[in-house]
């Protein structure tokens, strides 16, 4: 399948992003822990030149356990703060404000040196679609925060969060574009829920998700469904639509009903801990 597209609304998104990255002095970077590099957006090391940078395996929940920590591992060889994340319940949620202060030493020492104490660090989370801004939004600011007015001058229209004494976080996040341009990209994705699943043919979808669980996990696929691997992804999707009993008017398979079972048991967790993007892959390319 042609796994290109682009967005129309992403051409604002990239407008907006310029516009307020000027106000902030730390970028908190999400991406998804299953991929973590197909879910960064290209221009990001250009978008952050100057800033204090963290990045954000979230989802952690969603990915192998193993897989987080070699990918963690990967960003802090590359002199970037990294943590491992889940919004949806707020772990690892806790530490991040030690690692605020880590990545933002360099600019509170020279705040110091020119006098300029007390002054909160500005911060925006950035993101493709999907990779849970908004979730990680409501976990890190909780309930107890306050949010504060527009502020004279620099920030007019923008809404701030107060976080702490030495943090403030922009309210609404920037979302940020992936790399459209390439198919692998695309595919993984899609696999992962990021595309409109209404732009896709489903079973074709499917069957390059089981040609990836065949090499990554198969005994997960095999388990769930409770069924061998066939020769073949299409034969494997007749199979996991009979197992399912996925059929139409008399006894022809719903592949299309079996896809959307895969893909949303992949998406939810239901196959088990899977990361598709392996740090041995990308060393090796
Ligand atoms: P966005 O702002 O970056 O576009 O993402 P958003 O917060 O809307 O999150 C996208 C989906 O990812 C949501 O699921 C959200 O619940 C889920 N999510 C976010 N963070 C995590 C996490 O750490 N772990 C897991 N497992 N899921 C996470 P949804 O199905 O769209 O909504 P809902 O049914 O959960 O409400």
């Amino acid at each position: 399948m042609n796994y290109q597209w682009y967005p129309g609304h992403m051409t604002k998104a990239k407008r907006m992003m310029e516009e307020n990255i000027k106000l902030i002095d730390l970028l908190i970077e999400l991406v998804d822990a299953r991929v973590p590099l197909a879910s960064r957006n290209p221009d990001i090391d250009t978008l952050g030149r100057g800033k204090a940078r963290i990045v954000l395996l979230n989802k952690s929940d969603l990915a192998d356990a193993a897989c987080n920590k070699q990918w963690m591992e990967y960003f802090r060889e590359k002199g970037i703060h990294v943590l491992e994340v889940n919004s949806k319940t707020g772990a690892g949620i806790r530490t991040i404000n030690q690692l605020v202060q880590e990545a933002c030493a360099q600019k509170l020492a020279r705040d110091r040196k020119r006098g300029i104490v007390n002054r909160p660090v500005r911060a925006m989370v950035v993101g493709i679609p999907n990779v849970g801004k908004s979730t990680f939004i409501n976990s890190y600011a909780g309930r107890a925060c306050t949010r504060t007015g527009n502020k004279p001058g620099v920030t007019k229209g923008k809404q701030w969060i107060r976080l702490n004494q030495n943090l403030e976080l922009l309210d609404t996040p920037g979302i940020l574009w992936p790399k459209f341009e390439d198919q692998r990209v695309g595919m993984l994705l899609a696999f992962i829920g990021s595309i409109n699943d209404e732009i896709m043919i489903m079973e074709e979808l499917a069957c390059d998700l089981l040609d990836c669980l065949r090499e990554i996990a198969p005994a997960l696929v095999e388990k769930r469904y409770q069924i061998a691997w066939e020769e073949t992804a299409p034969e494997m999707l007749e199979a996991i639509a009979r197992s399912r009993g996925c059929f139409l008017k008399g006894e022809n398979l719903d592949l299309k009903k079996a896809a959307d079972i895969l893909t949303d048991d992949f998406r939810n967790g239901r196959l088990g801990r899977i990361t598709l993007e392996r740090v041995e892959q990308e060393n090796e390319r």
